[in-house]
Protein backbone atom coordinates (compact mmCIF):
# COMPACT_ATOMS: atom_id res chain seq x y z
CA UNK A 1 0.00 0.00 0.00
CA UNK A 2 1.63 3.81 -0.87
CA UNK A 3 1.37 5.96 1.72
CA UNK A 4 0.80 9.59 0.25
CA UNK A 5 3.53 11.41 2.21
CA UNK A 6 1.13 14.45 2.71
CA UNK A 7 -1.70 12.91 4.42
CA UNK A 8 1.32 10.54 6.62
CA UNK A 9 2.33 14.60 7.70
CA UNK A 10 -1.04 15.56 8.35
CA UNK A 11 -1.44 12.10 10.36
CA UNK A 12 1.67 12.63 12.65
CA UNK A 13 0.37 16.22 13.04
CA UNK A 14 -2.42 15.44 14.91
CA UNK A 15 0.02 14.21 17.72
CA UNK A 16 0.93 16.58 19.92
CA UNK A 17 4.57 17.13 21.27
CA UNK A 18 6.59 18.81 23.20
CA UNK A 19 9.72 21.01 21.24
CA UNK A 20 13.26 20.43 22.58
CA UNK A 21 16.55 21.72 21.17
CA UNK A 22 19.23 19.08 21.50
CA UNK A 23 22.67 20.35 21.68
CA UNK A 24 25.97 18.55 21.00
CA UNK A 25 29.27 19.27 19.92
CA UNK A 26 31.11 18.54 16.09
CA UNK A 27 34.07 16.98 15.51
CA UNK A 28 35.90 20.15 15.57
CA UNK A 29 34.62 21.12 19.30
CA UNK A 30 32.13 23.79 17.68
CA UNK A 31 28.47 23.82 19.42
CA UNK A 32 25.61 22.19 16.99
CA UNK A 33 22.02 22.24 17.72
CA UNK A 34 18.69 21.08 16.24
CA UNK A 35 15.05 21.73 16.82
CA UNK A 36 13.74 18.62 17.74
CA UNK A 37 10.23 17.04 18.08
CA UNK A 38 10.90 13.38 17.64
CA UNK A 39 11.82 13.04 21.42
CA UNK A 40 10.84 10.34 23.77
CA UNK A 41 11.94 8.57 27.08
CA UNK A 42 12.50 5.26 26.26
CA UNK A 43 13.81 3.50 29.28
CA UNK A 44 13.68 4.58 33.64
CA UNK A 45 16.42 1.33 34.45
CA UNK A 46 18.98 1.94 32.57
CA UNK A 47 17.89 5.90 32.63
CA UNK A 48 17.62 5.87 28.33
CA UNK A 49 15.89 8.33 26.37
CA UNK A 50 16.17 8.73 22.29
CA UNK A 51 15.62 11.12 19.36
CA UNK A 52 14.87 11.08 15.60
CA UNK A 53 17.08 13.03 13.16
CA UNK A 54 17.21 13.49 9.64
CA UNK A 55 19.85 11.83 7.35
CA UNK A 56 20.59 15.11 5.78
CA UNK A 57 21.05 17.29 8.53
CA UNK A 58 24.12 18.91 9.04
CA UNK A 59 24.71 18.53 12.50
CA UNK A 60 24.03 14.49 11.57
CA UNK A 61 28.00 13.77 12.59
CA UNK A 62 27.98 15.82 15.59
CA UNK A 63 25.19 13.29 17.23
CA UNK A 64 26.26 9.96 15.68
CA UNK A 65 29.66 10.41 16.48
CA UNK A 66 30.32 12.52 19.47
CA UNK A 67 30.05 11.10 22.46
CA UNK A 68 27.30 13.24 24.18
CA UNK A 69 24.40 15.50 23.61
CA UNK A 70 21.74 17.65 25.81
CA UNK A 71 17.93 17.63 25.24
CA UNK A 72 16.58 21.00 26.29
CA UNK A 73 12.96 21.19 26.40
CA UNK A 74 11.58 24.47 25.42
CA UNK A 75 8.89 26.39 27.46
CA UNK A 76 6.01 28.46 26.00
CA UNK A 77 8.31 31.83 25.32
CA UNK A 78 10.69 30.01 23.48
CA UNK A 79 9.60 29.71 20.05
CA UNK A 80 11.55 32.39 18.80
CA UNK A 81 14.70 29.97 20.29
CA UNK A 82 12.84 27.00 18.28
CA UNK A 83 13.27 28.89 14.86
CA UNK A 84 16.29 29.59 15.52
CA UNK A 85 17.72 25.93 15.78
CA UNK A 86 15.78 25.05 12.88
CA UNK A 87 16.35 27.85 10.25
CA UNK A 88 19.62 28.69 8.32
CA UNK A 89 21.24 31.03 10.48
CA UNK A 90 25.15 30.77 10.40
CA UNK A 91 25.51 30.90 14.34
CA UNK A 92 22.72 29.63 16.13
CA UNK A 93 24.02 30.02 19.55
CA UNK A 94 25.12 33.84 18.66
CA UNK A 95 21.19 35.14 20.26
CA UNK A 96 20.38 32.41 22.52
CA UNK A 97 21.57 32.74 26.25
CA UNK A 98 23.67 29.48 26.95
CA UNK A 99 26.36 27.84 29.17
CA UNK A 100 27.57 24.19 29.42
CA UNK A 101 26.58 21.16 30.93
CA UNK A 102 28.85 18.56 33.11
CA UNK A 103 29.12 16.75 29.56
CA UNK A 104 30.58 19.55 27.95
CA UNK A 105 27.55 20.62 25.66
CA UNK A 106 25.74 23.72 25.26
CA UNK A 107 23.20 24.37 28.31
CA UNK A 108 20.29 26.64 26.60
CA UNK A 109 19.18 28.84 29.93
CA UNK A 110 15.29 28.95 30.78
CA UNK A 111 14.51 25.62 29.67
CA UNK A 112 11.94 23.35 31.66
CA UNK A 113 14.26 20.79 31.46
CA UNK A 114 17.50 19.58 30.44
CA UNK A 115 18.64 15.95 30.17
CA UNK A 116 22.31 15.29 29.71
CA UNK A 117 23.46 12.11 27.73
CA UNK A 118 25.97 10.36 26.89
CA UNK A 119 25.43 8.61 23.53
CA UNK A 120 24.41 4.75 23.56
CA UNK A 121 23.39 3.74 20.16
CA UNK A 122 22.28 4.74 16.85
CA UNK A 123 19.89 2.50 15.12
CA UNK A 124 18.59 2.86 11.24
CA UNK A 125 14.89 4.78 11.06
CA UNK A 126 14.68 5.46 7.33
CA UNK A 127 15.30 8.43 6.14
CA UNK A 128 15.98 9.52 9.68
CA UNK A 129 18.31 7.82 12.68
CA UNK A 130 17.32 6.81 15.80
CA UNK A 131 19.64 8.24 18.45
CA UNK A 132 19.62 6.86 22.15
CA UNK A 133 20.96 8.55 24.72
CA UNK A 134 21.99 7.08 28.48
CA UNK A 135 21.16 10.17 30.92
CA UNK A 136 23.53 11.68 33.02
CA UNK A 137 22.23 13.85 34.68
CA UNK A 138 19.26 15.99 34.63
CA UNK A 139 17.74 19.50 35.41
CA UNK A 140 13.88 20.56 35.91
CA UNK A 141 11.93 23.60 36.50
CA UNK A 142 8.36 22.88 36.70
CA UNK A 143 7.60 26.80 37.14
CA UNK A 144 6.34 27.63 33.16
CA UNK A 145 3.90 25.80 30.47
CA UNK A 146 5.57 23.74 27.26
CA UNK A 147 6.11 25.00 23.77
CA UNK A 148 3.70 22.50 22.14
CA UNK A 149 3.94 21.39 18.58
CA UNK A 150 0.81 20.75 16.71
CA UNK A 151 -0.69 20.08 13.24
CA UNK A 152 2.64 22.12 11.54
CA UNK A 153 2.70 24.50 14.56
CA UNK A 154 2.94 26.33 17.77
CA UNK A 155 0.42 25.52 20.13
CA UNK A 156 0.31 26.18 23.90
CA UNK A 157 -1.12 24.18 26.63
CA UNK A 158 -5.25 25.16 27.68
C1 LIG B 1 8.97 22.34 15.71
C2 LIG B 1 10.03 21.63 14.88
C3 LIG B 1 10.29 20.29 15.13
C4 LIG B 1 11.28 19.61 14.40
N1 LIG B 1 11.54 18.30 14.69
C5 LIG B 1 12.51 17.65 14.01
C6 LIG B 1 12.82 16.29 14.34
O1 LIG B 1 12.23 15.69 15.24
N2 LIG B 1 13.82 15.68 13.64
C7 LIG B 1 14.52 16.33 12.65
O2 LIG B 1 15.41 15.72 12.06
N3 LIG B 1 14.23 17.61 12.30
C8 LIG B 1 13.27 18.27 12.99
N4 LIG B 1 12.98 19.59 12.68
C9 LIG B 1 13.75 20.24 11.61
C10 LIG B 1 15.15 20.62 12.07
O3 LIG B 1 15.12 21.41 13.25
C11 LIG B 1 15.91 21.44 10.99
O4 LIG B 1 15.86 20.74 9.79
C12 LIG B 1 17.33 21.73 11.39
O5 LIG B 1 17.77 22.76 10.56
C13 LIG B 1 18.26 20.53 11.22
O6 LIG B 1 19.57 20.85 11.59
P1 LIG B 1 20.76 21.15 10.55
O7 LIG B 1 20.76 22.64 10.35
O8 LIG B 1 21.95 20.66 11.27
O9 LIG B 1 20.50 20.46 9.24
C14 LIG B 1 12.01 20.29 13.39
C15 LIG B 1 11.73 21.65 13.14
C16 LIG B 1 10.75 22.32 13.88
C17 LIG B 1 10.48 23.77 13.61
Amino acid sequence: MTIDPKRFRAAMGQFASGVTVVTGRGVDGRPVGATISAFSSLSLDPPLVLFCLDRGATCLPAFTQGPAFIVNVLASDQADISNTFAGPAEDRFATVAHGSGANGCPRLNGCLATVECAREAVHDGGDHVIILGRVTALDVHDDRDPLVYFRGAYALLG
